[in-house]
């Protein structure tokens, strides 16, 4: 892809490599660190970042291994300002179709006096000697002054000059403790542009101690940066650097707002490359992120789901396939309503209307009450069993309470509509199970043995429903099936057996087979 050189065009340059693997706990290896490299390349990102080479033998063969690999972006390399941390700097990244050195030295006054125990004059020094050096490398040199936003001005300025007049042809701003707020960071990058002259693009790497790294990175963008240095899922030291599929996204999104800018990544790309990195680092993507994260495209409550479903814009502001997250989705939950209920069912093959939609509906209620989540599997064995083959409810489980346990005798206590009248009954038992079928065999009046009792849980997970179906011969020999489901194995069963003796009852009024119609697929 041949990238533009329109003044207005904002380059991406990846640091998920360096800055984001010097997050605590990561630790990549060359195979793992080649893998997000060339997903970085399927993105389309101008720059990749691929390490610091002088920082360990590790991370030299890394850096190596991707600059005689991965073609398209350009292969940087990160180095401080000793001329043999870019001389081995070059050594990685030499056999990269195109090279860049990253050199940096801090400039504020913490910094220069506690860490580096340095003059501002000796800092300014190595600044220009260290662009000097690389430029004998390579043309494409990037200078930073490390914590830019605790610098005094005039003096970072004076280092920035010193690094453009020896050759340095992108200055790099970093907020490296993530201590700038938005208007201020856009300020500064002004000011600078202002104040140092020369040929140079001015980039912007920020940190997100305050949560602020994209909205800084954005505000720069706005004052003028012409590249943005960011990480995949927003990972790097402490809370981590700029997330680049955020700042894509709102520049993306917002033309109206960046106008003219353009920033050149197969957006399609993003998620992919976020589980890529989640993977490999073993830092999960948290289910809200922005643009990444599961629930991004995901819609719960009923108000949204019906407008998502009657035109996805109502409640989206990026299209999913756009970022590759495939289609919004329909999360049933306690909050939904009927119409995306309808519309799941529809596309697990389920056609349901009228009386039949409404009861479904009703039971669902119930359940995702109890539930967080309802999968598909729980969907489609809840309106099997409401459907109960189509037969009238003669018997309907309105309440069931049930005692156990090791020191006390079973017993159930249960609510049930007998044709229209509310009986409440109870009864004791062998068990639970036992005990409420007895109290419904009482409530109902239907005789006869239960011949076959089998749960099984449609899904795992400790919240996951119990399917309970189980066989009955009633005194006259008739022989039907139930089926129940509920979060509770004892109401489960309740509901298979009243739904069984649902069919005794059907079968002594009409004389037909319900067991004949009892499938998912064409109910309504
Ligand atoms: O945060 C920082 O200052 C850095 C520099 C090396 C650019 O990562
Ligand atoms: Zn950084």
């Amino acid at each position: 892809m041949e990238k533009s050189n329109s003044p207005e065009r904002v380059i991406i340059f990846d640091t998920t490599l360096r800055d984001g693997e010097q997050s605590p706990g990561i630790s990549l290896d060359v195979g793992e660190k080649l893998e997000i490299a060339e997903q970085l390349a399927r993105l389309g990102v101008d720059y990749i970042e691929a390490g610091f080479p002088i920082a360990s033998q590790g991370d030299f063969d890394a850096v190596h291994a991707i600059a005689s690999a991965v073609k398209g972006p350009v292969i940087c390399g990160l180095s401080r300002t000793a001329h043999k941390d870019i001389d081995r700097c070059w050594e990685a990244i030499e056999p990269a179709e195109k090279r860049r050195i990253h050199t940096f030295i801090a400039t504020s006054p913490t910094h220069m006096e506690h860490k580096l125990r340095m003059t501002p004059e000796q800092v300014l020094e190595e600044a220009a000697s260290a662009v000097t050096r690389a430029r004998e490398y390579t043309d494409d040199v990037e200078f930073s002054p490390e914590d830019a936003s605790r610098s005094e001005f005039g003096f970072m300025c004076d280092v920035l000059q010193a690094a453009v007049d020896n050759g340095a042809g992108t200055l790099n701003i970093p907020d490296t403790v993530g201590f700038a707020t938005p208007m201020e960071w856009a300020q500064r990058i002004k000011d600078i542009r202002e104040r140092v002259r020369g040929d140079y693009v001015i980039s912007t790497h920020c940190h997100n101690d305050l949560g602020l790294a994209v909205a800084n990175s954005l505000a720069a963008v706005g004052a003028g940066a012409r590249q943005v240095e960011c990480t995949i899922n927003g990972i790097g030291e402490r809370a981590g650097n700029a997330a680049m599929e955020e700042i894509v996204m709102a520049v993306n999104t917002r033309p109206d707002i960046y106008t003219g800018i353009d920033i050149d990544i197969r957006t399609e790309e993003l998620a992919r490359a976020s589980r890529i990195v989640s993977r490999l680092t073993g830092y999960p993507v948290q289910f809200n992120k922005a643009v990444v994260g599961r629930n991004a495209f995901a819609h719960e409550s009923g108000i949204h789901q019906h407008g998502v479903l009657n035109e996805r814009t109502t409640y989206e502001i990026m299209d999913p396939a756009a970022v590759g997250q495939g289609e919004s989705q329909i999360v049933l939950g306690k909050h939904s309503g009927r119409a995306a209920f309808k519309d799941t069912l529809e596309k697990l093959g389920i056609d349901i209307k009228g009386d039949a939609l409404n009861s479904a509906f009703t039971r669902f209620k119930e359940l995702a009450d109890r539930k967080v989540q309802l999968t598909d599997a729980d969907l489609e064995a809840l309106v099997v069993e409401e459907m109960g083959g189509n037969v009238d409810h003669a018997y309907e489980l309105v309440s069931i309470s049930a005692q156990g346990g090791s020191t006390t005798t079973p017993s159930a206590d249960l609510e049930i509509n007998v044709s229209g009248e509310l009986v409440a009954i109870s009864s004791e038992g062998d068990g639970m199970v036992d005990a409420s079928c007895t109290a419904i065999k009482k409530a109902t009046g239907v005789e006869g043995r239960l011949t076959d009792y089998s749960v099984m849980s449609v899904t795992g997970g400790v919240d996951a429903l119990a399917d309970v179906t189980l066989s009955f011969v009633s005194e006259d020999g008739l022989k039907v099936a139930g089926r129940g489901l509920s979060t509770d194995v004892v109401e489960a069963s309740a509901r298979a057996f009243i739904a069984a003796l649902n069919k005794v009852a059907h079968i002594r009024t009409t004389g037909d087979d319900p067991n004949a119609i009892e499938r998912p697929g064409h109910i309504g």
